[in-house]
């Protein structure tokens, strides 16, 4: 407002050709104001005074929103003046909309929503209000212009029906909205998933997901009694895999298990999504995994260690350098490796698991991310997620709030969650232990088969 004042004041012509109302909010008594509002009340009193403009210039005191605003928007218009948003930044405008909708002409900020309300209504001039010579500029182009005054005064009326009505904005919000819906194929391509999964993860009810080695597999007969579970109650419940295992390598494992392909394979501790049995990658989740993330860092830093040694080349992937480190034995602690990392400023996550692998992976990569990345991306409320597990890497994921499952041949590490919420500890080991955790949980009855689910978030997580 200061500036606004400046620009008036200090203009030779525009005292002449109009009287500047301010209004800047109600007071009564500036002195017992807040320092901050009294610093700018007085401050803009003290360029009334120095400009001299009494008799050209009011700062009124209150103003009622109901009955007198409407009022001076319309006494500006009659007059041929104009409305004046001085604000650095303005993220709407509404003061803008309202003067547009009495016919007022606009001089406003170049920044935020005047642009899109000028753009929409073309209702008067944008500038920069950092420079008073250039409000002054705009101002006086208005008073002066008689044509150009008309015609922001007519369009905006019209602008303002056209675009900022109740009726009008929700209907623009509705049509965006379902663009973003049609065509099926064609958005689940844009998820990265094939059309045929992305069908299934939006249709499913429920989603299990299971690490590979020592949880689901290990035991042949229950193994076998868990598929044919699985099989049974396909259309309601999706299949996926979280392991640290390569996706390619997860899926062979599976075969040979005669276990039923996944609907999505989660691999590489979580680092790596596929969808189907091609394992079409979640090219989403990659750009998530890549912000910030420097192997080479990390590889540095850990090349110190003696007591690490670099797991085999395959083991290594985009988002996971992965070591042998047998901890119990070591003097070297996992404290020590988290603050050399820390030490040299890498961001990373660190996984150890089994008693002897350690993973670095990005800050934003583990299994348990993972699976909130995916049940946000296809809707699947986490209490309508069961995840089993067996060992350090899987920690993450059973957590929160999934049903989680834990094996009873566990590693020793999974201990300190015993007693947490939603994690149970199963009394059986490998497969048997999951299906324990179904029942126990009520997983796969149908007493959820009417419920809806919200529509899945396509565009939102790709
Ligand atoms: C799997 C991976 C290995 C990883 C380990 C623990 O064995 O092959 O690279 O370190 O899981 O996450
Ligand atoms: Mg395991």
């Amino acid at each position: 407002i200061a500036g606004l004042i400046n620009a008036y004041g200090a203009d030779r012509e525009l005292p002449a050709i109009a009287n500047l109302a301010v209004f800047a909010g109600i007071r009564r008594d500036i002195a017992e104001m807040d320092e901050n509002e009294c610093e700018v009340l007085t401050e803009l009193l003290l360029l009334m005074d120095k400009y001299d403009l009494y008799g050209k210039m009011a700062i009124p005191k209150r103003h009622d929103f109901e009955y007198e605003v409407p009022e001076l928007y319309r006494i500006a218009a009659r007059t041929g003046g104009v409305f004046v948003n001085p604000a650095f930044t303005e993220p709407f405008g509404l003061t803008l909309i309202e003067a547009a909708a009495s016919g007022l002409p606009i001089v406003a900020t170049h920044d935020g929503g005047p642009r899109d309300i000028v753009q929409n209504c073309d209702n008067g001039v944008l500038v920069d209000v950092s420079r008073p010579e250039v409000i002054a500029a705009g101002i006086k182009r208005l008073l002066t212009e008689p044509a150009l005054w008309r015609k922001c005064s007519e369009s905006g009326v019209l602008g303002v029906h056209q675009h900022y009505t109740w009726d009008r904005h929700c209907r623009r919000y509705v049509d965006l909205l379902s663009g973003l819906n049609t065509g099926k194929p064609t958005d689940m391509r844009t998820t990265g998933a094939p059309a045929k999964v992305g069908r299934r993860l939006t249709a499913v009810k429920r989603l299990f997901v299971t690490d590979i080695d020592e949880t689901l597999v290990g035991d042949k007969a229950s193994l076998d009694a868990l598929a044919r579970l699985l099989a049974e109650h396909r259309d309601t419940v999706g299949f996926g895999v979280a392991t640290g295992r390569n996706p390619e390598n997860a899926v062979d494992v599976l075969r040979t298990c005669g276990v039923p392909d996944p609907d999505v394979v989660i691999g590489a501790v979580g680092t790596e999504i596929g969808y189907g049995a091609n394992l079409k990658p979640d090219r989403g989740w990659q750009t998530h995994l890549a912000a910030q993330w420097d192997p080479d860092a990390v590889r540095e830093v850990l090349s110190g260690f003696s007591a690490l040694t670099m797991q085999p080349r395959a083991a290594q992937r985009r988002f996971k350098i992965s070591y042998f480190f047998n901890a119990k034995d070591s003097d070297l602690g996992l404290a020590d490796i988290h603050a050399a990392l820390r030490g040299a400023g890498v961001r990373y996550n660190l996984i150890y698991s089994g008693g002897k692998y350690l993973d670095i992976l990005p800050r934003r990569g583990s299994k348990g991310k993972a699976i909130r990345y995916l049940q946000y991306k296809w809707s699947i409320p986490l209490n309508h997620v069961l995840v089993a597990g067996d060992s350090g890497n899987d920690a993450d994921m059973l957590r929160g709030e999934v049903l989680g499952v834990v094996v009873a041949n566990h590693q020793p590490e999974l201990e300190a969650m015993r007693g947490r919420r939603k994690v149970y500890f199963a009394s059986k080991p490998y497969a048997a232990g999951i299906r324990e955790g179904m029942e126990r949980y009520g997983f796969l009855k149908h007493d959820h088969a009417g419920e809806a689910r919200p529509p899945a978030r396509r565009s939102a997580a790709t």
